[in-house]
């Protein structure tokens, strides 16, 4: 376990001890005020089930779209099915950026299908879009907020939090940390060899988040293809036997075999849960302070994030890169999560 995970590691075990002693004045340090950032896709879908069953550790002001794995209009409409299917329409769904910063736009339909999220029917939910853009939302909130105390989970292209930034640099104040499912460097990429699809869909967009001073922890593929599904952790949670585990079956029986195919391996990941697990439970996480930067030059390095493992340049270290996770602890909090639904 490295240094910075420890340290984590050793913080919420006072606190839970703490807890024993006097549970409220812990429970009001724990609790993490979140927006998630998401362009659902069967993977988001299944985060935005985890985080919203997670009301006791996060409290998630808002759920805000971009376009990435489908258009924008099916993103905010997946969000939107997922906030009903976890009971929690009091959590507002803000649309934001159709397009990437510069970059002509990319979906990923082959993998997610045409509706953003194969496998299971898709429908109109009950309840529509907050009124007003996801970024003016970003900004009206970081500008708001605390010093500090925004907590951002990215697990789609950046554009959203990229053009906060341009339009308002300040609201970096806001932010504790940005939490982002995005990048590759041990193993290569899934989009191109060397790019992950997120930083690939808008390497502009993470250039701007990448250096904006903000606390940014990475969740790249190094560490999602570390936590796969298997038979066995899709019949635990096919045990729940309840509406959303019958739902993450479906979506995943259909998510996973892009990537079983592609990489040739024996089960799937689920990229964008992994970000809610690392809010929730760290300690199930390792990584190391690095210099990440992205490549967005036209070419076949477009998209790549070059992460300087052994910090050979000396430069400065922008992000917190996590390359090691606990799968079985993955799944088993996850499946704990979904129990919670209906
Ligand atoms: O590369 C995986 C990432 O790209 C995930 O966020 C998935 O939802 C897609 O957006
Ligand atoms: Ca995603």
């Amino acid at each position: 376990m490295c240094r910075y995970t420890r340290k984590l590691y050793l913080l919420r075990r006072s606190l839970l001890l703490l807890s024993l002693i006097n549970p409220s004045s812990v429970q009001a340090v724990e609790k993490i005020d979140l927006i998630i950032d998401t362009d659902p896709g069967a993977d988001d879908v299944i985060a935005l089930l985890f985080a919203l069953a997670s009301p006791d550790e996060l409290n998630i002001h808002a759920l805000t779209t971009v376009a990435g794995n489908v258009r924008l209009d099916k993103t905010s409409r997946n969000a939107r099915l997922a906030r009903e299917w976890a009971g929690r329409e009091d959590v507002p769904v803000y649309a934001g950026a159709p397009t990437p910063l510069q970059r002509t736009p990319i979906h990923a339909e082959d993998i997610h299908g045409k509706e953003g999220l194969s496998g299971v029917l898709v429908y109109e939910p009950k309840k529509g879009l907050a009124k007003g853009g996801a970024v003016d939302f970003l900004i009206d909130t970081l500008k708001a907020a605390r010093p500090h105390s925004i907590t951002i989970a990215m697990l789609g292209p950046q554009t959203n939090l990229a053009l906060a930034l341009i339009q308002d640099p300040e609201i970096v104040q806001g932010i504790k940390d940005v939490v982002i499912m995005g990048g590759a460097h041990f193993n290569g990429g899934n989009i191109t060899p060397v790019a992950e699809f997120n930083l690939f869909a808008d390497p502009h967009a993470a250039e701007v988040v990448l250096k904006s001073g903000a606390r940014l922890t990475y969740l790249p593929l190094d560490v999602t293809h570390k936590i796969l599904t298997s038979d066995a952790r899709l019949q635990q949670i096919a045990a729940l036997d309840n509406n959303a585990s019958k739902l993450v079956g479906d979506i995943l029986s259909e998510y996973i075999k892009g990537d079983m195919e592609y990489f040739g391996i024996p089960g799937g990941p689920v990229h964008d849960a992994t970000v809610i697990a690392y809010l929730l439970k760290p300690e199930l996480f390792s990584g190391r302070h690095v210099n990440v930067v992205v490549d967005s030059r036209e070419g076949p390095t477009f998209g790549q994030t070059i992460v300087d493992w052994h910090n050979g340049l000396g430069a400065p270290k922008n992000a917190f890169w996590v390359d090691r996770g606990d799968a079985q602890g993955f799944f088993d909090l996850l499946t704990e999560r979904l129990a919670r639904l209906t």
